[in-house]
């Protein structure tokens, strides 16, 4: 039933971030330290991410996307080069590909974890392949012993956009652990977030070379030079840019990676509320979880297929936020389908499709209550019964 704006409850976001007193207090302390740029406090982020993962190095950065592009530089990738990556995922990857010269080649994913898949990426490599970029789709790994033995016996490159899976894994096997280089993102609706920025992980060789190219090409960080060396006395040896993390940002992410198991184990317990709830409902498919997997549960989908459900996907959308004051969100609008990308030519995609065309993400986040978690239940339940 339509609520009446007055009885009408506030309006529950999408995603909303957990923030509290332990970082503010973090980040009071940097700005009163005197040191406000990439320094102690982003080499103390690095080494927790870098420790936690099992990695070799990690630098910390603006973004994802930074990272991305720092990653597909350090591997030398560009003019001429193919970058195999899945459709079904955000605009970053390809876009910083683009920037290197190189061209991303879409392939499908497949259809229970919609995370790329490794038959279709195989029959995608060709003699200018150098390179493939996975992505964990909300959180749920992809079959990372498959790309690393895909990458190894072909000669390329795996790189794992983890932006929605640190803390996930596969056999005790972590996101962003297996690839030569990984990247994740803390932008503000992500797991644990710094506002922005994001983290470059993996290979000691690549990362270094990305902490380079990260801050202009110089040889040697401000950090390091403080006290021991002019600021001025430095040398560029590569054409660089500027994409370091700053210190007031990464005092942020000390605190929230610290908070990050509670986050997911919240993220975890909300969406098997979901699943519980929402599995028998005609028309509606919840997320699949694969045996050994520990989900990131960036993202609690819910699939509609519009022949057997009473409302379609838009429609549910629809409804949520204007009758229920719920948000949702989709991802993704897939990126061949961009305006930058149509028309480049694709292998195949029809799983990438009909996940796009059905796919809806409900709110699943650690600062929601179990109140609203049950609005959000109350009111699909409500229109999927006055519709049937
Ligand atoms: C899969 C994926 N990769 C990369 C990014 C980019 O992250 P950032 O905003 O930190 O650059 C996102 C952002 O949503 C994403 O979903």
């Amino acid at each position: 039933m339509t609520q009446s704006v007055e009885t009408r409850p506030p309006f529950l976001p999408w995603n909303r971030p957990s923030i509290g007193i332990e970082e503010i207090a973090e980040v009071t302390d940097t700005l009163r330290s005197g040191w406000l740029t990439h320094g102690p406090k982003a080499t103390r982020f690095e080494q927790a991410v870098r420790d936690t993962l099992g990695v070799a190095d990690a630098f910390a950065v603006s973004s994802c996307t930074a990272a991305l592009h720092l990653a597909f530089l350090a591997a030398g990738i560009g003019d001429g080069d193919e970058v195999i990556t899945p459709a079904l995922t955000f605009c970053a990857a390809p876009n910083a590909l683009l920037q290197t010269g190189a061209r991303p080649v879409f392939v499908d994913v497949e259809p229970v974890t919609f995370n790329i898949d490794p038959k279709a990426a195989e029959d995608a490599i060709t003699d200018r392949t150098k390179a493939i970029v996975v992505m964990h789709y909300g959180g749920h790994p992809c079959d990372l012993l498959a790309f690393r033995e895909l990458a190894d016996d072909h000669g390329l490159l795996l790189i794992e956009d983890a932006a929605h899976a640190l803390y996930a894994g596969c056999d005790g096997r972590r996101a962003g652990s297996v690839g030569d280089l990984a990247t994740f993102s803390f932008y503000a609706n992500k797991v644990m977030t710094t506002g922005e920025g994001g983290m470059l992980a993996g290979r000691s060789d690549l990362v270094q070379r990305a902490r380079l190219l990260g801050r202009h090409g110089i040889d040697s960080s401000i950090w390091q030079r403080h006290g021991t060396r002019s600021t001025a006395d430095y040398e560029v040896i590569a054409p660089g840019l500027k994409y370091v993390m700053p210190d007031i940002t990464a005092a942020i992410g000390i605190q929230q990676f610290r908070k990050l198991p509670a986050f997911t184990a919240r993220r975890a317990e909300i969406a098997a509320t979901y699943t519980r709830a929402l599995a028998d409902l005609p028309g509606l498919a919840t997320p699949t979880v694969l045996p050994g997997v520990q989900h990131g549960w960036f993202l609690y989908s819910i699939f509609i297929d519009p022949d057997s459900a009473p409302l379609t996907r838009d429609q549910v959308a629809e409804h949520l936020r204007t009758e229920y004051a719920i948000g949702t969100s989709r991802h993704f609008k897939p990126v061949h389908m961009l305006r930058v990308y149509r028309g480049a030519g694709t292998h195949p995609l029809p799983n990438t499709e009909t996940a796009a065309a059905r796919q809806l993400s409900l709110p699943c986040y650690p600062a929601m209550t179990s109140h609203e978690t049950d609005r959000v239940i109350s009111a699909v339940h409500a229109l999927w019964n006055r519709s049937a």
